[in-house]
């Protein structure tokens, strides 16, 4: 059984296979012809954390697949987790009904405990600040389609990295591949742990960490921008002196080279301005087009199929 928890469980090998079953995905689904094998599976999406693209990506692949789907949204208040109940009984009883489960939860780690009682393969859709490995696929075959490679770029992580789920799934799946270089780009509140930066350094990884955007600009050829996550924030007024220090805005782009992409997550609240939306570069509504085609190859791949 093949459970998705970390991007760190994945080899090279892996993630070229799922990147090329989701190009055939998307192929299959721009033909209208996709082949609907798992017509008699159930996928339980379990939201403890509210999402648009993530939870509705996954059903809507599910859906695409052919199988049914049965979901909790806000299950803080709307299951009985309310109540008391734990993951692990939760799990447990998810695993009677659905055969994958896809789960996102706010606390970190916690998908390691349902794990251990899963019956049923578990996708992790995002724990906390720890980890999100379908957004990390999705990121890295945004970066193929966009530059038609996976090598020699140099890749710059924007604002809030403390906090940045979407980075430490990224990085190590891209960290497969040779010559990239990582520019780390934060203020000082936001910047990545030590101890993440000290693994790094002893796995030898390439990067530099900045605190200007201006100053990474000119040599990236990927902007990975980064909300300011301000439910991980202990207090507001802490959250309110760092959400406005790094916005990407429209004169920025001058800057920047031709061929680069400008990439986030979403949702973004105010680290780009609305203008850089127009600009061919900004690549984040397609990057969340390809959300659909990953998960329907992470599907497929928990399944074996
Ligand atoms: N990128 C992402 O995880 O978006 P949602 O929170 O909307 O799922």
């Amino acid at each position: 059984m093949k459970n998705i928890l970390s991007a760190n469980q994945f080899n090279k090998e892996e993630i070229e296979k799922i990147l090329a079953s989701a190009s055939k995905m998307e192929d299959a689904v721009n033909r209208g012809v996709i082949n609907e094998v798992l017509k008699n599976k159930i996928i339980a999406c379990i939201f403890f954390e509210p999402s648009t693209r993530t939870r509705l990506s996954f059903e809507t692949a599910a859906l695409k697949l052919g199988a049914k789907v049965i979901s909790a949204e806000n299950a803080m208040e709307n299951t009985s987790t309310y109540k008391g109940e734990t993951i692990e009984d939760t799990t447990k009883v998810l695993c009677s009904y659905a055969d994958v489960l896809v789960i996102r939860h706010p606390e970190a780690g916690i998908l390691d405990k349902a794990a251990k009682v899963s019956t049923k393969p578990l996708i992790n859709a995002g724990d906390g600040a720890n980890q999100h490995p379908s957004q990390g696929f999705l990121d890295l075959y945004t970066i193929k389609k966009e530059h038609n490679r996976l090598n020699n770029l140099n890749i710059g992580f924007g604002g809030d990295l403390l906090n940045s789920r979407t980075l430490r799934s990224l990085l190590p799946l891209i960290r497969a591949y040779e010559g990239n270089k990582f520019y780390f780009i934060s203020p000082k509140e936001l910047e990545l742990p030590r101890d993440f930066i000290e693994e790094l350094k002893r796995s030898g990884v390439i990067f530099e960490e900045l605190r200007s955007l201006e100053e990474a600009l000119p040599k990236l050829d990927v902007l990975y921008m980064t909300r300011v996550q301000k439910e991980r924030f202990l207090d507001v007024s802490s959250y309110e002196k760092v959400k406005d220090l790094f916005i990407l805005k429209k004169d920025h782009l001058k800057a920047m080279k031709l061929d680069a992409i400008i990439m986030h997550p979403l949702p973004k609240i105010n680290e780009i301005e609305k203008e850089v939306d127009d600009d061919p570069r900004a690549a984040y509504f397609r990057q969340a087009q390809n959300g659909l085609y990953v998960r329907m190859a992470l599907l497929l791949h928990v399944l074996g199929l």
